[in-house]
């Protein structure tokens, strides 16, 4: 008796192990690559659009009131768009970033100042997506030259 279940033990190992290797001879095939379609409209590259970042930028400045506040070379209610510009320089910092919310303000520190301007950051700013903001710091940059 114990022989015969040593048998069929050996059996069932036989019979599993031959279904493994065919498992295995069956892979290659499951694993070919995928290729992936590359799409052409996400290959273009941005530099080609510089001219309509620029105009872009102009609209939005505009269009999002920041002029109202910030004029080119005097201070209205926020600093001039070319004392932002050239303090943004010196320090090697980013005004897209500021404009996120993930900078301290560098410019004015006055709490009331700030306390305006954060609040077109929390207001409206925050909607603005990554690309109109680059377009608006693109702006600012060029007309400060
Ligand atoms: C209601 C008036 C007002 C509007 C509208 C406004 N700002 Fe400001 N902005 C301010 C004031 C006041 C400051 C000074 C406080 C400060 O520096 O954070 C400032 C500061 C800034 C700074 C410098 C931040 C720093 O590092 O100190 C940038 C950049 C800026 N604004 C960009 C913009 C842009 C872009 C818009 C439009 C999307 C805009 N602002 C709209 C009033 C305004």
């Amino acid at each position: 008796m114990k022989k015969l279940l040593v048998f069929v033990g050996a059996l069932a190992f036989v019979f599993a192990s031959c279904g493994d290797k065919k498992k295995e001879e069956a892979k290659p095939e499951a694993t070919e690559p995928v290729k992936e379609e590359v799409k052409a409209e996400e290959t273009t590259p941005q530099e080609s659009t510089g001219g309509d970042q620029l105009a872009m930028g102009e609209k939005l400045f505009t269009e999002k009131t920041c002029a109202t506040c910030h004029a080119l070379d005097t201070k209205i209610i926020g600093p001039s768009i070319k004392d932002i510009v050239k303090i943004y320089d010196e320090k090697e910092a980013n005004i897209v970033k500021f404009l996120r919310g993930n900078q301290e303000p560098i410019v004015d520190t006055d709490p009331g100042q700030v306390a305006v301007m954060k609040a077109n950051l929390d207001g409206f700013v925050k909607d603005m997506t990554a690309e109109e903001l680059q377009a608006v710091a693109a702006y600012m940059r060029n007309a400060a030259k």
